[in-house]
C-alpha cells in the first residue's frame, strides 16, 4: 500500500505538497489540495485539521500558487456533530475568504450526503461564495440535487463517486453510471453552475467536450479535474487543448484510506504490486 500511495500522494508534509502543486502549475495545471484524513473521533483531531488546512492556505499565497483546497466533512467532526462540522468549515471558508481562495466541500458515502448538502446550503445562504460541493453520479438521487441546488447559482464537483453503496440507492451498472453522469453534467451548465468535471472516462470526456462546445462554453466557464498520479497524458492533452485542468492533490501522514480507494477503483495496480513484491521475494 505505501508503494501505491507513492504514486497518488505528494506526500507526508506541507512542503511536498507546494513541491508538486508549482509542478503542475508549471505545466499549465490549477490544483486542489487534500490534507489526508477523515472520520476524526475526537474535536482535537478537527481541530488539527482546520489548523492543517489554514496552514495550507497560508502557504499557497505565501508561494503564488494556484491552488484551492478540497476538505472532507467528517474531518471536521461531521459524526461528532453538525454544528461542530459547520463551525469548523467556517473557519476555513473565511481563512481562504481571506487570501482570495475557495473551498470544496467533498462528498464522502451516503451517510453524509443530507448533511453535506445542507451544509453546502446553509453556508451560502449565510454569505460565503467561495464554497463549492461535490455530486456523485452514482447516486440515483443526484438529478434531483441538481435541480434543488440550482436557484444557488452553485459550484459543483461531478464525480462517478467512490464509495460502496447498495443498489436501492446507486446504479451499480458502468453505463447507468456514464448516462447519469452527462444528464447532471447537462442539468449543470443548463441551471448556470460552474462544473468541475471530474473524470478519467474517456468516453465522458469527450461527451463533456460536446456538451461544452454545444453550448459555446468558454474556458473560463467550467474545468476538468483529475488526480495526481492517474492518466497524465490525458490531462495534458486537455491542457494544450484549452480546457482548464485542476490536480487532486493529496498530502499526509494518513495515506492508507486513501490510497485503498485508489486501489479499489484500478485492481490492475495491485496485480503490478503483487508481482512486482513477489519478484523482489525471489530476488532475496
Ligand atoms: P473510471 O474509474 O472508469 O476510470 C476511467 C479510466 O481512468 C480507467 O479506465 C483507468 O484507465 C483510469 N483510472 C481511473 N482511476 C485510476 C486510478 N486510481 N489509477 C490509475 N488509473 C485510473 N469521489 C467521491 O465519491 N467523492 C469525492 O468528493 C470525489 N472527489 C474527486 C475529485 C477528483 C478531482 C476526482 C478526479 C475524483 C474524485 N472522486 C470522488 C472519485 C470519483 O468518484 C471516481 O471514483 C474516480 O474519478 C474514478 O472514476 P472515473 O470517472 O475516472 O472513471
Amino acid at each position: 500500500m505505501r508503494k501505491l500511495s507513492e504514486r497518488y500522494i505528494a506526500g507526508p508534509e506541507l512542503a511536498d505538497a507546494c513541491r508538486v502543486i508549482r509542478r503542475q502549475n508549471a505545466a499549465g495545471k490549477l490544483a486542489t489540495v487534500d490534507v489526508l484524513g477523515e472520520d476524526v473521533g475526537s474535536q482535537g483531531e478537527a481541530a488539527a485539521f482546520v489548523t492543517a488546512y489554514l496552514e495550507t492556505l497560508e502557504a499557497i499565497e505565501r508561494e503564488g500558487l494556484d491552488a484551492n483546497i478540497s476538505v472532507k466533512p467528517t474531518a471536521f467532526g461531521l459524526k461528532l456533530g453538525y454544528d461542530l462540522c459547520r463551525r469548523n468549515l467556517e473557519v476555513v471558508i473565511q481563512g481562504a475568504a481571506k487570501r482570495g481562495s475557495f473551498v470544496r466541500v467533498e462528498m464522502e458515502d451516503s451517510s453524509c450526503t443530507d448533511d453535506t448538502l445542507r451544509l453546502y446550503r446553509e453556508l451560502r445562504e449565510a454569505g460565503h461564495e467561495n464554497v463549492g460541493v461535490v455530486l456523485q453520479a452514482y447516486l440515483r438521487r443526484t438529478l434531483d440535487d441538481v435541480r434543488a441546488l440550482a436557484d444557488l447559482g452553485p459550484d459543483v464537483r461531478l464525480v462517478k463517486g467512490i464509495y460502496v453503496e447498495p443498489p436501492e440507492i446507486a446504479f451499480q451498472d458502468a453505463d447507468e453510471i456514464r448516462g447519469s453522469f452527462t444528464a447532471a453534467l447537462e442539468a449543470l451548465f443548463e441551471s448556470g453552475a460552474y462544473v468541475g468535471i471530474a473524470t478519467h472516462d474517456d468516453a465522458l470526456i469527450e461527451a463533456a467536450i460536446r456538451l461544452v462546445d454545444g453550448r459555446l462554453l468558454a474556458p473560463g466557464d467550467y474545468e476538468f479535474q483529475m488526480l495526481l498520479g492517474v492518466r497524465e497524458r490525458v490531462g495534458n492533452e486537455l491542457v494544450q487543448a484549452g480546457h482548464r485542468l485542476r490536480i487532486y492533490i493529496p498530502y499526509g501522514r494518513r495515506w492508507y484510506e486513501y490510497s485503498l480507494r485508489r486501489l479499489q477503483e484500478n485492481p490492475k495496480i495491485a496485480g503490478y504490486i503483487a508481482a512486482d513484491t513477489v519478484s523482489r521475494l525471489l530476488r532475496l
